[in-house]
């Protein structure tokens, strides 16, 4: 079998692919590889190991080939792969759904108090040497405790993020498709239609997947939407928000503060963005902790070998290619 893994991913990853393939090639290089490098390495692939910096297209797929049975994508995400055309070829698509829960609604927190309690601007204040003395004023932010969180999608991660406002006593709103029971149950969450939650929350957080119906869901429109004391976070996929629109919203005091940990060109941010201060910025470190990250290695690496032998692989994306004629 021809494996490819497009960058070095954690160590538990490799050891089970080298354990069943000794001989598969990787990029050694720790950065992206471009189009045409990526292009250059696929032909007559069984396998490849991708990353969400990988598109994975129609392309991509016929330069492969027909031998080609398995896109494992180290991400729960899969807007980098063309679904439609993977399914076409019949070539399976995984992902990595669950492991990152936790650790993406930590981080979703983290940026929350970061950008409420004024976390990086203070502390650059101080490193800055001007902490001259305790004062009155300095830094006042925003409070949480008590406040409400408005969850913008309420599949694995924004139900773990609001799950995690019980310790901060915290009414609960929520949007999507379908009814989440359990949420309601546990924190008294309620469902609402998403005008009315930019309306009420003092927080939302955006936990979406990147969708043509999600694309620019919040835009200047919906930013007038929201309270001007109000924070946005986002961990879900940057072209969820229009930047050019933030960067305006928050420089004008339409709203308190924002912090993203995704953006819309990455690895480009808007430079609009950079140039405020009432918002914090991490490079798409969600999920970025060491045991998250060997368990998402660990998972792509089963789904690649599984589909492999010709199993259907746990965690298929696209589970009508599973029973069709395969190639
Ligand atoms: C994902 O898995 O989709 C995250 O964005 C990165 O871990």
């Amino acid at each position: 079998m021809k494996i490819f893994v497009t960058r070095p991913i954690p160590q538990a990853g490799l050891d089970i692919l080298r354990k069943a393939y000794p001989h598969f090639q990787m990029n050694m290089e720790d950065r992206v590889l471009t189009r045409d490098e990526l292009l250059s390495t696929v032909p007559g692939l069984d396998g490849l190991l991708s990353l969400l910096t990988d598109r994975i297209d129609a392309e991509l797929l016929d330069v492969a080939g027909p031998q080609l049975k398995i896109v494992a994508n180290h991400a729960v995400g899969f807007d980098n792969v063309d679904l439609k055309a993977a399914t076409e070829r019949g070539v399976l698509i995984t992902n990595t759904p669950g492991v990152l829960t936790d650790a993406t609604a930590d981080h979703a927190w983290a940026l929350l108090f970061a950008v409420a309690r004024r976390i990086p601007e203070s502390e650059n204040f101080l490193r800055a040497g001007k902490f001259k003395g305790w004062g009155p004023l300095m830094f006042l932010g925003g409070d949480v405790t008590g406040r409400t969180l408005g969850v913008v999608g309420a599949g694995r991660i924004g139900h773990h993020m609001a799950l995690r406002s019980r310790g901060f006593n915290m009414r609960v709103l929520y949007t999507d498709e379908f009814v989440n029971t359990t949420l309601e149950q546990e924190v008294g969450a309620r469902k609402v239609g998403l005008d009315e939650l930019l309306r009420e929350a003092d927080f939302v957080s955006l936990h979406v997947p990147l969708l043509p119906s999600t694309r620019h869901l919040i835009n200047a429109t919906s930013l007038r939407k929201m309270k001007p004391t109000a924070y946005l976070i986002n961990t879900s996929r940057g072209p969820v928000i229009d930047e050019a629109a933030l960067a305006e919203a928050l420089r004008a005091g339409i709203i308190a503060g924002a912090a993203l940990d995704v953006f819309e060109n990455e690895p480009a941010v808007y430079p609009g963005l950079l140039e405020l201060d009432n918002i914090v910025l991490t490079p798409h470190t969600a999920s970025a902790t060491i045991a998250t990250r060997s368990n998402m290695a660990t998972m792509a690496a089963n789904n690649l070998l599984a589909g492999l032998r010709g199993e259907r692989p746990e965690n298929l994306v696209n589970t009508e290619v599973w029973g069709k004629h395969r190639r």
